[in-house]
């Protein structure tokens, strides 16, 4: 049985936890292959909405098996805040949520380092979200980090206690003022570790090539965006995790000669949050449009997210990185009302019109070259049939397939779980 992999084609925030939940029922498990709770996916149905951090987003389907794979680094902090979320639904997840033994373990002391190293960097700032990605991504790579399989052995309070002591010693190098009480915080995480331990850990790639075996059907759930990919984004300012496709192989132990469909999402125009280029980027009404209309704010940190057109220069390069088979498009409601609408085709770099993303995006060097396709007026979210789209949306969607030579096979109007309008 293949696996499918699903992944954000911008730079985040492209609404995977929604469309993860309506396409779960599926698949037999759903698994998580990177990032850590930086990521907030958010799900809406039956009137509540419920952001899912580090958890996969099939879990509110009691018969799907939901897998924290080896590539998530996990806060056990907010890993059992999320539990307690999931309480007030009832859920049973201790038969259906599993975690691999391989995955790494955020401590306080990589949050901290976080903050030292953000601060430290002044206006060059990535803009993280803090959470402690960067380090503990960076102690797994230098191979000195701390896994789940750990915390079934006795000695590992001792090597927590080496790698905090040399974090303490670097984030004094930083030489940074930030205020924490590590006594505090460490309370908090050991007794937050207790917990975790009540959570069914596995070796999960053995787990996933017996699944396979057995002709169960996996669904591989991306974190973040292709475009904030360590080696495919805009480097620095991206995340410490392979966001694309060849991220599910490393991050959940897949071969690559077992994935099947590659479905990418993307949203019908541009949003980032942090720092960092975006050529697209508006600065204007329509910019401000999009982000009320879009309630562009970030579902981690609250940080408004920046808006803009859709940029077909950038969302080529993703499909093409990640091998993308169906394309989904989410929040096309949100453009209802604009006259016209604009999309990149090209960009103006160095005195030249190029069509493929350049190693440097920012703004001194490249100019987005756009095309004007008419808007619609009609408020798309009570549309359920893919007949009834607007005709100058369906001319929008036309051109995106044709310069993309991909079909977009599902549209989403809106955050509910019943707002989706498959093609
Ligand atoms: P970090 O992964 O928290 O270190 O953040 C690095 C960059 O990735 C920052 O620009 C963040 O805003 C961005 N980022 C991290 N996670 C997400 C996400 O889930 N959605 C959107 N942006 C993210």
């Amino acid at each position: 049985m293949a696996v499918d992999l699903l992944l954000g084609l911008q730079w985040g925030d492209e609404g995977k936890g929604k469309i993860v939940d309506v396409l779960t029922s599926k698949y037999d498990i759903v698994a998580r292959f990177q990032g850590g709770p930086n990521a907030g996916h958010t799900l809406e149905f039956d009137g509540i909405k419920h952001v899912l951090r580090t958890i996969p987003s099939g879990i509110f389907h009691k018969n799907t098996i939901n897998l924290i794979g080896n590539g998530v680094v996990i806060d056990p902090v907010v890993f059992v805040k999320e539990l307690e979320g999931l309480d007030k639904f009832k859920l049973d997840y201790r038969k259906n949520l599993f975690i691999s033994r391989k995955a790494h373990i955020i401590l306080p002391t990589h949050r901290l380092l976080d903050a030292a190293s953000e601060t430290s960097k002044g206006k060059a700032k990535i803009g993280s979200t803090l959470k402690g990605i960067g380090p503990t991504y960076m102690d797994k790579t230098g191979r000195n980090g701390i896994r789940i399989g750990d915390l079934e052995f006795e000695n590992w309070q001792k090597k927590y206690r080496a790698l905090a002591d040399k974090h303490e010693a670097l984030i004094g190098f930083y030489n940074v003022d930030i205020q924490y009480n590590l006594e505090e915080m460490e309370k908090e995480f050991f007794e937050a570790v207790e917990v975790l331990k009540t959570m069914r850990f596995i070796d999960s790639e053995d787990y996933l090539y017996q699944a396979q075996k057995e002709g169960k059907s996996i669904l591989a759930e991306g974190a973040q965006g292709s475009l904030l990919d360590v080696d495919f984004g805009t480097y620095p300012f991206v995340t410490s995790s392979n966001t694309t496709a060849a991220g599910a192989c490393t991050g959940l132990g897949i071969p690559p000669n077992k994935i099947k469909e590659v479905y990418g999402i993307f949203k019908a125009y541009t949003t980032r949050v942090g720092s960092g280029p975006f050529p697209t980027e508006l600065f204007d009404k329509a910019g401000e449009q999009m982000a009320k209309l879009g309630n562009e704010f970030g579902a981690v940190t609250g940080r408004p997210r920046r808006c803009g057109w859709l940029d077909l220069v950038a969302l080529k390069y993703a499909t093409q990185v990640n091998g993308v088979t169906q394309l989904m498009m989410i929040k096309g409601d949100v453009l209802s009302g604009f006259k016209t609408l604009k999309v990149c085709i090209a960009y103006k770099y160095k005195g030249e019109t190029i069509r493929h993303l350049p190693f440097n995006i920012e703004p001194e060097n490249v100019s987005p070259i756009y095309k004007e396709l008419p808007g619609w007026k009609e408020d798309l979210t009570k549309l359920k049939d893919a007949n009834n789209l607007p005709k100058e949306l369906i001319n929008y969607i036309d051109f995106l397939e044709k310069e993309l030579e991909i079909p977009i096979k599902l549209v989403s109007v809106g955050p509910d779980r019943t707002q989706t309008i498959h093609r």
